[in-house]
């Protein structure tokens, strides 16, 4: 194992307080993933998180909930949040929830969906959180597929706009599946109260009746590192959502350090990790990280603009002493609209702030240079680059690294652990040399944060992520490492679309539009899109042109859209064609349609069908304005 850095990892490992230490630091396993990491090992996550501080710094806050939406804001020491998990965790046991189950939360930012994976890592149980801009249709592929004892859920979330009523959705989706789920926890929120369903059980009350009856649970299971500490479902090219496993012993030592080393977070120190619990940036580096290492995290329930102005994430660093902030480059890109000279940021004293990182998407330059003009030069605005897969950077500029460097445009170097490599696309080789562009992969062993498997689905495991280039994990990310290490990542190779940070699955919105009777084919592709870097683009051919308003042809399909996938897909745009570009073998050409609304050099297959398709489809785009300026409109 040449590559393994045994010494950081072996270092790393010995900032967890185990059960049983590891008896090595990386074992193996049959598969196309052949490894193990910190075999041997049993620990408890949730105990590494609270008991271990609670012992030396009781008083020291945990969380700080500041909900502009709610108008609510609230401190939580380390004492505190145990209290909270104990109980928690006692109301989880005493509903049978045992270790290896699953336990599925669909829940707002609200300091009790932090507390939820917290009590299962201390049950041994295994959360799988779901993101509550997602639809019923959504909601039920994740519960037929984990099969939770339990799910836990507010009365509602709170849009800029709107309040929006969980309960319906999770009832909408219950109908959907085929899978029981013995009890559902409801928090209910004064801003919009639930109706209570036959197997409800009020969440206040619950955790009221196990501190009057002494159950809380004090114990904390031991788990071995292999054992899952959650699923997190992510896009997949299909419809249907990858649930990607985390286990407990890689995750807790790349997470405790790559807090402190790529983040510069210590115990004492405050972090603002503003994405909603539904991601892996918030499992990682709101609710996860932070604890580890003794430090306090804030809890944001609100938007970057709009609750109530675009000043708010400003407003919380200068306001708890933030040092380290991370957020995703559409959020700042939203407030660049709303404030672009900065005249909220300069209302505010964000000394305290050293570093602001950003993920989810590309950070183009522009925005980055904007976003240091408002942080000012004390502070470094850090582009960094991973996935849920993946758990934790794997490029960055990392703030305990004493050879700091930055490149405008590139996501860093890799961290340390991580094997970045990039692949030939023609001769399917590793680069030899820098600036060959290719697929961005990861040499094995993956670092240990990274998922081990995907729930109940081995075949998807291997197929979509290992068999394409044997011994490296393929990211579905295209880009090139320069002559100085930088990694940039341009493009997405797959038919993945991101949308405001979200990564959301092309396949999935197709299946929703050709399910409309008037749609005979079509596809969805990625719209380059000002603040939210992409939006979904649907490219429609009609059964027949008879009787067809195109104004309420997009409505419905609008409609259906926010009805089966979820607001968060921002689908709002189609146009007509006559026909899709297709190899001879049937292949939607979707990466040509890509690169035309990208303003990229098209790269015509020898194997199209009919050549005439794309010459249609750049003249329809062309007419409706959806090309860049920029572009030649040479005949193709
Ligand atoms: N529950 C229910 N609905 C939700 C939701 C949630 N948790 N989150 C978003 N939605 C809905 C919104 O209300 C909106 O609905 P609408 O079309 O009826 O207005 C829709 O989904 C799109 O929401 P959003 O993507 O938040 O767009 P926006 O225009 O309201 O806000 C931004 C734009 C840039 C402010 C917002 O996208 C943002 O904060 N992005 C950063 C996200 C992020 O941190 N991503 C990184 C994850 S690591």
């Amino acid at each position: 194992m040449e590559f393994i850095d045994k010494d950081l990892w072996t270092n790393a490992a010995q900032r967890i307080e185990w059960i049983q230490p590891p008896s090595t630091v990386l074992g193996s396993r049959r598969g196309t993933n052949p490894h193990i990491w910190f075999p041997g090992g049993t620990l408890n996550t949730c105990y590494n998180c609270l008991d271990r501080h609670v012992k030396t710094d009781p008083h020291r806050p945990a969380f700080i909930w500041d909900s502009p939406v709610s108008n609510s804001k609230r401190t939580y020491t380390y004492e505190q949040v145990l209290e909270q998990v104990q109980t928690l965790a006692g109301l989880l046991w005493d509903h049978k929830v045992r270790k290896g189950d699953v336990v599925l939360i669909y829940m707002p930012m609200v300091p009790e969906a932090a507390f939820a994976l917290l009590a299962c890592a201390r049950l041994g149980a295994i959360h799988s959180v779901v993101f509550g801009g997602f639809a019923p249709k959504e909601l039920a592929k994740r519960i037929s597929d984990c099969k939770p004892k339990v799910i836990l859920t507010a009365s509602c979330g709170i849009e800029p706009k709107r309040t929006i009523a969980y309960r319906p959705l999770l009832k909408a989706a219950l109908a959907m599946t085929m899978h029981t789920v013995p009890v559902t926890l409801v928090l209910q929120r004064p801003m919009l109260y639930a109706t209570m369903e036959p197997n409800d059980l009020d969440f206040a009350t619950e955790m009221e009746r196990v501190r009057q009856s002494n159950l809380l649970f004090k114990d904390c299971v031991e788990v071995a590192s292999e054992d899952p500490l959650y699923i997190l479902y992510t896009s997949g090219t299909t419809g249907q959502p990858k649930g990607v496993v985390r286990s407990n012993g890689g995750h807790a030592v790349v997470i405790n350090w790559s807090v402190e080393y790529v983040f510069g977070i210590k115990k004492g120190d405050v972090m603002f990790t503003a994405s909603d619990i539904g991601w892996a940036v918030s499992h990682s580096y709101t609710v996860y990280g932070p604890l580890f290492v003794g430090a306090t995290s804030i809890l944001y329930e609100g938007k970057p603009v709009l609750t109530p102005d675009a000043g708010q994430f400003w407003r919380v660093v200068s306001e708890y002493g933030v040092k380290t902030m991370f957020t995703a480059p559409t959020a700042v890109r939203a407030i660049r609209r709303e404030d672009p000279a900065g005249l909220l940021a300069k209302q505010y004293d964000m000394r305290s702030l050293k570093a602001l990182f950003l993920a989810g998407e590309r950070s183009d330059p522009e925005t980055l240079r904007w976003c240091q003009d408002i942080v000012g030069s004390s502070c470094l605005v850090i582009d960094n680059y991973w996935s849920t897969e993946l758990g934790s950077p794997v490029t960055a500029t990392c703030m305990g690294d004493v050879n700091q460097s930055m490149k405008l445009g590139s996501a860093g170097r890799q961290v340390p652990g991580s094997l970045i490599r990039v692949i030939l696309e023609d001769s399917h080789q590793e680069a030899t040399g820098p600036n060959q562009f290719g697929n961005i992969v990861l040499k094995l062993p993956l670092p240990p944060a990274s998922f081990p498997c995907l729930w109940n689905n081995p075949e998807g495991y291997n197929k979509s992520y290992f068999a394409k280039y044997p011994g490296y994990y393929d990211t579905g990310d295209a880009g090139m490492i320069d002559e100085e290490g930088f990694v940039h990542i341009m493009s997405r190779v797959d038919d993945i679309i991101n949308v405001a940070g979200h990564r959301l699955s092309t396949g999935s919105i197709e299946e929703i539009l050709i399910a409309h009777p008037k749609v005979a084919e079509c596809c969805v592709v990625p719209l380059p899109d000002e603040i939210k870097g992409h939006v979904p683009l649907g490219i429609l051919v009609l059964k027949t042109d008879d009787d067809i308003v195109f104004e309420e042809l997009l409505e419905e399909l609008v409609a259906n859209t926010r009805r089966d996938l979820g607001a968060i897909a921002c689908f709002n745009r189609a146009v007509i064609v006559p026909k899709l570009p297709k190899t001879r073998s049937g292949k939607v050409l979707r990466r040509c349609i890509r690169d035309m609304l990208e303003g990229k050099p098209l790269k015509v297959p020898a194997t199209i069908e009919d050549e005439t398709a794309l010459q249609e489809i750049q003249d329809i785009l062309e007419a409706q304005e959806l090309l860049p300026k920029k572009m030649s409109l040479a005949k193709l």
